[in-house]
């Protein structure tokens, strides 16, 4: 069998980063060799994201680099795959009709043979079928860790919500969990190898074990995955705050290796916003569990997501949005402007937010976030935390980086050996981005 050299660019979060770790495992399987440079690449696969326009429209662009590459090189593989491709079907061919393959967010296991057919029968080829009653996910396993002490593991895939914004239900299709026994099959793997920390990934980890129903929900999957003898921390992501129940707040009380920060998006702090958005839940709602998260887990970071100029959004709604943020005071937020997507429900709705309005919005948003991001990193300035240490800083001088409990990242001087370990680590000084500190010692056995 022919061992061709493939190159990935992925876009958007980290779902389909951890989509492209599956499709290199898959493609190395098959005997294939990944390379670093795409001019060097005999299959090249973008693997894309439809979450907002802006996102699409990058693909689109980025496809365009590659074509002069493919007309000198008409035996190039040069495929497209992921939520744009999922969302485009043969529409891909019509836009840039030198793509030689399309591939869905469901047919990822499929590329090995895709590729075969193309480069056998000289035909373009798009599978982009999506299931509608899906059993368990299976077989999803990604690549053996690189170097990195941390590790993604996905827990379920797709969602029900259809918040009425959102073409992720569209695009990743119906909600399906993996079998507990597997993600803990795997988590175990990927710590005898060296992970120290995993990162549990679901477009919305709460409901885990509800499609197909499963007799474990997702704290005892927490719990499970706690008692993976080596590993040091778990963290998860996302979590919809209509589904956190208090079994999840009382895990984070009583799992110390369930590190204390939770991604919780409230999307708009206006309960009528959170209306028409189908979110499900009121600000009232949302502020208790940010209550019952602080009491449970003292110093618990808290990030969210929230879209500006939502049709119908009035200055009013946006004040409320910049009350929740002061009220709670979050360690970060992403922040979006509304984009309508073909096919949502939002699309169609009337009274659009004129473009100056959200970009006016969007900066309100982001100079309020700022002062509360730096003052909750300002509050750990002469704290030692454990650091996990990842590897050499990118502010150089002999600097290590990594992170604390907290997720926040920290630069100090140090070994590169000590990637993989927890070393404490006082902070010294605060910046939005990071923290600086000093090690106090390098920790014990590395991992
Ligand atoms: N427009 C703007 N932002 C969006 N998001 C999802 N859909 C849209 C959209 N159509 C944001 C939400 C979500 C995050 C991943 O992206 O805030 O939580
Ligand atoms: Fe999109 Fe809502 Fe599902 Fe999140 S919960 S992926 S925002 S539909």
């Amino acid at each position: 069998m022919e061992s061709l050299r493939f190159y990935i660019q992925t876009f958007g979060c980290q779902m389909n980063d951890h989509d492209s770790e599956v499709l290199a495992r898959l493609l190395e399987e098959d005997g294939h060799l990944e390379v670093a440079d795409p001019a060097e690449a005999d299959v090249i696969l973008l693997n894309t994201c439809a979450i907002r326009e802006k996102a699409e429209q990058k693909v689109y662009s980025e496809l365009g680099r590659y074509r002069p590459l493919k007309e000198r090189r008409p035996d190039l593989v040069l495929g497209l795959g992921g939520c744009v491709a999922q969302g485009e079907g043969r529409n891909v061919l019509r836009r840039a009709p030198y793509v030689d393959l399309v591939f869905g967010t469901q047919t990822v296991h499929e590329v090995p043979a895709l590729i075969r057919e193309v480069r056998s029968r000289r035909r373009r080829v798009v599978s982009t079928r999506m299931t509608h009653d899906p059993g368990p996910m299976t077989g999803f396993y990604s690549r053996a860790r690189g170097r990195s002490p941390r590790a993604y593991v996905t827990v379920m895939q797709g969602c029900d919500n259809y918040c009425a914004y959102c073409v992720v239900p569209y695009v990743r299709g119906r909600e399906r969990s993996r079998p507990a026994a597997e993600i803990v099959a795997e988590v175990e793997r990927l710590v005898a190898d060296g992970v120290v920390e995993v990162t549990l990934l679901g477009q919305n980890v709460n409901s885990y074990g509800r499609r197909p129903p499963g007799d474990v929900d997702f704290p005892a999957l927490l719990r499970r995955v706690a008692e993976v003898d080596g590993l040091g921390r778990i963290r998860f992501t996302t979590s919809h705050p209509k589904d956190l129940s208090g079994a999840l707040v009382r895990a984070f009380a009583e799992i110390p290796a369930v590190m204390p920060h939770l991604h919780l998006p409230i999307q708009s702090g206006s309960d009528r916003i959170l209306g028409a958005m189908g979110r499900r839940y009121t600000v009232e709602r949302y502020l208790g569990l940010v209550h019952a998260l602080r009491s449970a887990r003292p110093g618990i970071a808290l990030t969210s997501d929230v879209i500006v100029g939502f049709p119908g959004e009035t200055d009013a709604d946006f004040e409320a949005t910049l009350d929740v943020l002061d009220t709670v005071g979050y360690d970060g937020l992403f922040s979006f402007k509304f984009s309508p997507r073909p096919g949502t429900a939002a699309a169609g709705l009337p009274d659009p937010v004129p473009e100056p309005v959200k970009e006016e919005r969007l900066a309100r948003l982001q100079a309020r976030q700022q002062g509360h991001t730096l003052a909750r990193n300002r509050a750990l300035e002469g704290r030692v935390r454990p650091v996990l240490v990842e590897g050499p800083s990118r502010a150089g001088g002999g600097q290590v980086a990594g992170r604390t409990p907290e997720n926040k990242i920290v630069n100090f001087q140090g070994d590169p050996a000590w990637v993989g370990r927890e070393v404490n680590v006082r902070i010294v000084a605060a910046a939005v981005n990071s923290l600086r500190g000093e090690a106090v010692d390098a920790g014990e056995a590395a991992a």
